[in-house]
């Protein structure tokens, strides 16, 4: 389990994060999704306890990732932005030095590592200098070096970034083929990452959460849902109370109150359904003045943007 509460992490006046709180569950594949810039590295910093945050915490199995940071660094497989490497090591003496710093016992560091070597792919490389490597296998040997010491939680940082669409593909089969035995955290700018190997979605903007939910939930909660937006006349509540009763319609919302009893309103619907009419004749039976009524439908894209730009 990872427990993240309250993390803010300022530099000078600007806040990176803002009071990011989320739970990953023993086994989860989270997808941390945000625009560049949102705060996926710097909270993926202070969950593998490289920086500390301005304030907040973070548990990790139960433990202060701060307070307990050395028992912690050994349940944790980390692949940092930007890979760091190595580049003159070849990649089994690579492996093998990461073991040694992550005290896995001298006699079972060989097998170890050509297990990983094994899993990852790169078996056929292990005597390669790693700047001798494409992108596609330096990135498959971050994450082998992410792997070693055997570590429950994986929190990788972009682990698609750079890489051609073959490389992306074989990564994501990677990722999920660790998925059955680790719980894992990892973040990406783009959105189809996500829905391919991740169980639940945490989207992050301007430091802040936006959204979370299973990427199937999101997409049916974003897609299969049409707004309308409406500028209405009348008691906010009545008016909102009215509109929830008519058939189709799933959500009400009062977007803003003007001076003068304007309210502006979003209400939603199954995509299928168009309650314009409805809607039009419930406000007018209940004499109150139709403003403005508009239609729009949202796709998981646009959802995306709208999630994570300001208006
Ligand atoms: N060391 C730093 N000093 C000052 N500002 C930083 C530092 N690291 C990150 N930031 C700022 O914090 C915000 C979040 O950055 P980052 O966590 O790298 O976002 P992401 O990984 O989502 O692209 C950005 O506005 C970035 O400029
Ligand atoms: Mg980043």
């Amino acid at each position: 389990m990872i427990e993240v509460s309250k993390l803010t992490k300022k530099y000078g006046d600007k806040a990176a994060i803002q009071d990011v709180s989320f739970n990953i569950a023993q086994g989860e594949v989270v997808g941390f999704l945000g625009p560049n810039g949102a705060g996926k590295t710097t909270t993926m910093r202070i969950l593998t306890g490289y920086i500390p945050p301005t304030s907040g915490e973070v548990k990790i199995g139960g433990l202060d990732v701060f307070a307990d940071s050395l028992v912690v660094r050994q349940k944790l497989g980390y692949l940092p932005e930007n890979t760091p490497l190595y580049l003159d090591m070849d990649v089994e003496v690579f492996l093998k030095y990461i073991a040694a710093l992550k005290k896995v016992t001298a006699d079972k560091r060989q097998t170890h590592i050509r297990k990983i070597m094994k899993i990852c792919g790169i078996s056929n490389v292990s005597q390669s200098t790693i700047k001798t490597l494409s992108k596609g296998y330096r990135q498959r040997v971050g994450i082998a070096q992410a792997l070693v010491g055997n570590p429950e939680y994986l929190i990788l940082d972009e682990p698609t970034i750079g890489l051609d669409p073959k490389q992306i593909i074989e990564i994501r089969e990677l990722i999920k083929s660790l998925a059955e035995d680790k719980t894992i955290i990892l973040s990406t700018h783009i959105l189809p990452e996500v829905s391919i190997t991740c169980t639940r979605v945490i989207i992050i903007s301007e430091g802040k959460i936006v959204a979370e939910d299973t990427p199937n939930n999101l997409e049916n909660r974003l897609s299969g849902v049409a707004k309308v937006l409406l500028t209405v006349k009348g008691q906010p509540e009545k008016i909102k109370l009215s509109l929830q009763d008519i058939t189709d319609v799933t959500e009400v919302n009062i977007k803003k109150t003007h001076p003068g009893g304007l309210i502006d309103l979003e209400v939603a619907s199954q995509k299928e359904a168009d309650v314009r009419k409805e809607l039009a004749q419930t406000i007018v039976r209940n004499d109150w003045d139709l403003l403005e009524m508009r239609r729009e439908v949202l796709g998981l894209e646009e959802i995306f943007l709208k999630l994570t730009t300001k208006e």
